[in-house]
């Protein structure tokens, strides 16, 4: 007989069935075992009466939790059981016994993360697993579908980059090399060639930031756009973000429900238009209504962003910030020069900034004092310098931080949860 999977058995409803799983949960009595058997795809109620395996008896006594198992039997619904249905088992072959299994209600954070490599089968990190996957699917297909190439950059780099202390220095053969925090400088160098790209690919951030949005380790999506300014670029950013948004609505619904997330909070996303300040606006509100004085030329604190974004349910683009704080890359605006014509989204839920972009500088002689005045050397940037000796066009592009994306839409407190596998400054095992 063939082995379907625990929500296929569910589809069908009645009859036999063959189903191979893992115990999820298992109780017993004298005259009956109780199993709800967990697959990928759902769980389900097992149940054996002792009568008919007189022989195979003490073997069943030794099943616990997530040994693995075959199970044959007749499925019907039953209003009793967990999931709805109920299957009422003719044979059952034993294929990994489990010893006890080290994780119990109540374990704290550090003793969790310990144990992830277990951890992960909970129905939590699988309701959150199974969303990522919807998530990075839609950007790719998004990218795709707008006519976008994928295209992949080093991340082994010999240096530059955005803001050298935050780089992981690694030894390279005796060398001094570093890993990428961004494929920004060679996706600008592609972007010559295919000039609509986009990537979904780790970065590294050397961050001593112990807060619940930053990790060492991360799934950076990034596009870059010829041709493109802020306007276009923050249009790509909410068609994108409401995209992926509307995909976990109606692939995910039943994860959303286990995470216990409200999907209301997710749906004005989708309806409304993101609103467009300038960081100039930003402080004016801060001040005039959330009595914040912000300092003009201060990035916006943690603290700043929330309380601004208290207002809104949906995300918001701030742009303008002040060009001194900004990366090297990003340009004066014209009208206004003490401003680079940049951009953040911020997230609404205290969830910061989802994504940072901007139009991109051509001009060889203000990169060059935007480094220096950073203290960068410029030999690092001497082939970015020279894509631009080339018919040197309007181009630009962002970076959004998929695991903040994530966090967001399941509305979970910490930014390791999105991963299964978490890397932050003391967080480095398994
Ligand atoms: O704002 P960032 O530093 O921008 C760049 O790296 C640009 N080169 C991107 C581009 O234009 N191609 O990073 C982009 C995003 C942030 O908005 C944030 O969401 C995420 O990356 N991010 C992090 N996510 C998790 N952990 C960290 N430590 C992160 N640092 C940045
Ligand atoms: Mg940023």
């Amino acid at each position: 007989m063939k082995f379907i999977s625990v929500l296929e058995a569910i589809k069908k409803g009645t009859g036999s069935i063959a189903l191979h799983g893992w115990v999820y949960r298992e109780r017993g009595s004298n005259k009956f075992k109780f199993i709800l058997l967990r697959d990928a795809t759902g769980i389900v109620q097992c149940v054996l009466a002792r009568e008919k395996f007189k022989k195979q008896w003490e073997e069943i006594d030794k099943i616990q939790i997530e040994t693995s198992l075959e199970i044959f039997g007749i499925i019907k619904k039953d209003k009793r059981a967990p999931t709805g249905y109920e299957v009422q088992v003719s044979k059952i072959n034993i294929i990994g016994l489990s010893n006890e299994f080290p994780i119990q209600k109540d374990l704290n954070e550090e003793l969790l993360g310990d144990r992830r490599h277990l951890w992960i089968r909970s129905q939590k990190m699988t309701a959150i697993l199974k969303i990522r996957s919807t998530v990075t699917g839609a950007l790719h297909e998004y990218f795709r579908n707008k006519g976008f190439y994928e295209f992949q950059s080093p991340i082994i780099i010999p240096g530059g980059a955005e803001e050298g202390p935050t780089m992981f220095e690694i030894n390279y053969f005796g060398k001094k090399m570093y890993l990428a925090q961004t494929w920004q400088l060679y996706a600008e160098s592609a972007m010559y060639a295919l000039e609509k790209i986009y990537c979904i690919a780790p970065s590294f951030r050397a961050e001593k930031s112990k807060t619940s949005r930053h990790l060492t380790e991360y799934w950076h999506t990034e596009m870059e756009v010829a041709w493109a300014n802020l306007d276009e670029l923050m249009n790509y950013a909410e068609e994108m973000t409401k995209y992926v948004v509307k995909k976990v609505l109606g692939r995910n619904k039943k994860e959303l429900e286990i995470l216990g997330r409200d999907i209301k909070k997710l749906e004005p996303t989708l309806k409304k238009k993101f609103p467009r300040l300038t960081y100039d606006e930003v402080l004016k509100i801060l001040s005039t209504k959330k009595k914040m004085k912000v300092k003009w030329g201060k990035d916006l604190r943690t603290i700043e962003e929330e309380k601004f974004m208290d207002s809104y349910d949906t995300p918001v683009f701030v742009t303008h910030y002040p060009k001194e704080i900004m990366a090297f890359y990003k340009p004066r605006d014209p009208k206004n020069p003490k401003t680079a014509r940049c951009f953040d989204m911020l997230g609404p839920e205290s969830n910061g900034e989802l994504i940072g972009g901007s139009e991109r500088d051509t001009n060889i002689d203000e990169l060059k004092k935007s480094l220096k005045a950073k203290g960068e050397k410029l030999e690092d940037y001497s082939y970015y310098f020279d894509i631009h000796n080339y018919g040197a066009i309007p181009h630009g592009g962002y970076g959004l931080g998929t695991e903040r994306l994530i966090k967001w839409i399941c509305g979970l407190d910490t930014i390791k949860d999105t991963i299964a596998f978490p890397r932050t400054m003391t967080r480095m095992k398994p």
